[in-house]
């Protein structure tokens, strides 16, 4: 089975490379489930109702989300009812949405998980403690489990990715914007990178205009960011895994032009 992963949608431009690119994609990889970070996806900033729906339709199976979710705020009553687009597992009990999920794909079943970090990002609960509760919870349900660890410092996704080796089908990085080079599988079978990288405008400093984070770096005045123009590429990566055993053999990264 044929997993495609797609780092975080930065505004419009991500979005029409991800509605370009993703029909070519999931023929070249014979794709048989998406799932795409789209938490940058209005304008850089949170996703609103109609952004989530038209992703869906394009054929993605799963959205996930981070620290953005809820910068729009009309996708509070959305995620409400659309337990399709995920926010973090780990926000406290209480908040609105549900942070996994499970579908069917084909003749199988297909879990996601999105895991936000807490190293130079909100202290919400743990990650590692809400992974030992919900994986269990999930693997009833089916051994073919991916997971979008949404984080800042580089060492908590490294360190998720051994805690949940053996686990999980999958553990891919989003937030930074930066794609790694260390996609791997791990001993356990889990595939795994630190960040599968952004979908959005090249040009810019991590999507954003270029000239705009300059200003702010240089002066340290509050400035209005928007999204950089110019080209774009997609992100992300493709994962073979053994339905039976949910174990992955291969993780291949992708950095596409549009
Ligand atoms: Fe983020």
């Amino acid at each position: 089975m044929n997993i495609l992963m797609i780092g975080d949608i930065f505004g419009e431009s991500g979005r029409a490379a991800l509605a370009k690119l993703l029909p070519r994609l999931k023929d070249e990889h014979h794709v048989d489930f998406t799932v795409v970070n789209i938490e940058n996806a209005a304008s850089g900033f949170g996703v609103t109702p109609q952004i989530a729906k038209a992703t869906l339709d394009l054929g993605v199976d799963v959205l996930t989300s981070g620290n953005h979710i809820w910068d729009r705020k009309e996708i509070v009553e959305y995620i409400g009812r659309e337990n399709l687009l995920l926010r973090p597992a780990n926000y406290p009990s209480g908040t609105p949405g549900v942070g996994a999920i499970t579908v069917k794909a084909g003749p199988h079943r297909v879990a996601v998980l999105n895991l936000m970090g807490r190293v130079f990002m909100s202290p919400i609960d743990c990650p590692f403690h809400k992974a030992d509760e919900v994986v269990p919870e999930l693997r009833r349900e089916t051994p073919i489990i991916l997971v979008d660890m949404h984080a800042e410092a580089t060492s908590e996704s490294v360190a998720m990715g051994w805690y949940l080796d053996g686990r999980v089908s999958a553990v891919v990085g989003t937030h930074r914007h930066v794609q790694t080079a260390d996609e791997r599988i791990l001993p356990g079978g889990t595939a795994y990178i630190t960040d599968m990288g952004m979908t959005g405008p090249v040009d810019g400093v991590i999507g954003v205009d270029r000239d705009l984070i300059l200003q702010r770096f240089l002066t340290h005045m509050p400035i209005r960011f928007e999204p950089a123009k110019g080209p774009a590429a997609l992100c992300g990566v493709v994962i073979t895994v053994d339905p039976e055993t949910g174990r992955s053999t291969d993780i291949r990264r992708l950095r596409v032009p549009a």
